[in-house]
């Protein structure tokens, strides 16, 4: 595990199975890209962690995965997680790192009403940088923010196969629409990654007026694109590809069914536990 890999690869990570929506648009666009999957499961959920525990955590684990896995690119799908500690991790690593934001921009893009929603764990919700992206690229609209604390979980169950409870994701959907203004949101981005695995549920409620915004296709193709200027550099890895790896830092709950679902992203059986000092 300790050699120079000989194509590019790709460590996608995230706190759990967020980023495997980022994964999923990979393998639709690049279907030989290798990928290495890393979930801080010993850490899950991190909207719930205090910001000074997680960035250190965050730039220590990646700094070590980066020395055990040698990726070529690395991809923070996670929010919580790119809106504390990319620049950190940008200040550190030398190598490229795409991170995920809540898509305000392009919210603010395509909202007609100026009034959009935004769904995030409890830490994106309160972070200054979501203030600042919103004062920055959508400052005409209201920004109506439900920081969830079960949301994540929820998906977790959902990517396991598991039925969850329409009156459950109801509620939790109502902390939008009740806030001041909240009847005029025509526009709600998923501002967790997590969240790609709860969008049938949240496209099944009786709101066919919404524009749903997942920007994990967007992190993808950014990724794609970082990545395509760095194999073409004269020192470019050949292309036999090996196979992809999957990592948790804790054993995940449920992990029977999860396998499951790891297969059918093209994961091999077997996922591997380190553990991170
Ligand atoms: N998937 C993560 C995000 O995009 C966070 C989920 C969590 O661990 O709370 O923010």
């Amino acid at each position: 595990m300790s050699t120079q890999p000989q194509s590019p690869r790709a460590l996608v990570f995230d706190s759990g199975i967020g980023g495997l929506g980022v994964v999923q648009a990979l393998r639709t666009l690049a279907p030989s890209l290798t990928i290495d999957y890393l979930a801080d499961t010993a850490l899950f959920p991190y909207g719930e962690q205090p910001d000074d525990v997680l960035k250190k955590r965050i730039t220590e684990l990646i700094g070590q995965a980066c020395a055990i896995l040698h990726p070529t690119i690395v991809i923070i799908a996670c929010n919580t997680a790119s809106t504390l500690a990319l620049s950190a991790l940008r200040e550190t690593l030398a190598l490229p790192i795409v991170g995920c934001v809540p898509p305000i921009r392009w919210a603010g893009r395509v909202s007609t009403t100026r009034v959009i929603g935004l769904l995030a764990t409890s830490a994106t919700a309160r972070r200054p940088y979501l203030t600042q992206l919103h004062k920055d690229f959508a400052a005409d609209c209201t920004l109506l923010v439900h920081g969830s604390r079960n949301l994540a979980e929820m998906a977790e169950q959902a990517f396991r196969g598991e039925q969850l409870s329409s009156e459950n994701i109801h509620a939790e959907l109502e902390q939008l629409f009740q806030q001041d203004q909240g009847q005029h949101i025509d526009t709600i981005g998923l501002g967790c990654t997590h969240y790609t695995f709860l969008m049938p549920y949240f496209q099944r409620l009786d709101k066919a007026d919404i524009m749903w915004l997942d920007p994990a296709p967007a992190v993808a193709q950014q990724a794609l694109r970082q990545l395509g200027n760095y194999v073409e550099t004269p020192t470019a890895p050949s292309l036999t590809a090996p196979a992809d790896r999957f990592f948790f830092t804790a054993i995940p709950a449920e992990h029977e069914n999860l396998n499951k679902h790891l297969r059918w992203l093209g994961f091999p059986a077997g996922w591997q536990c380190l553990s991170f000092s």
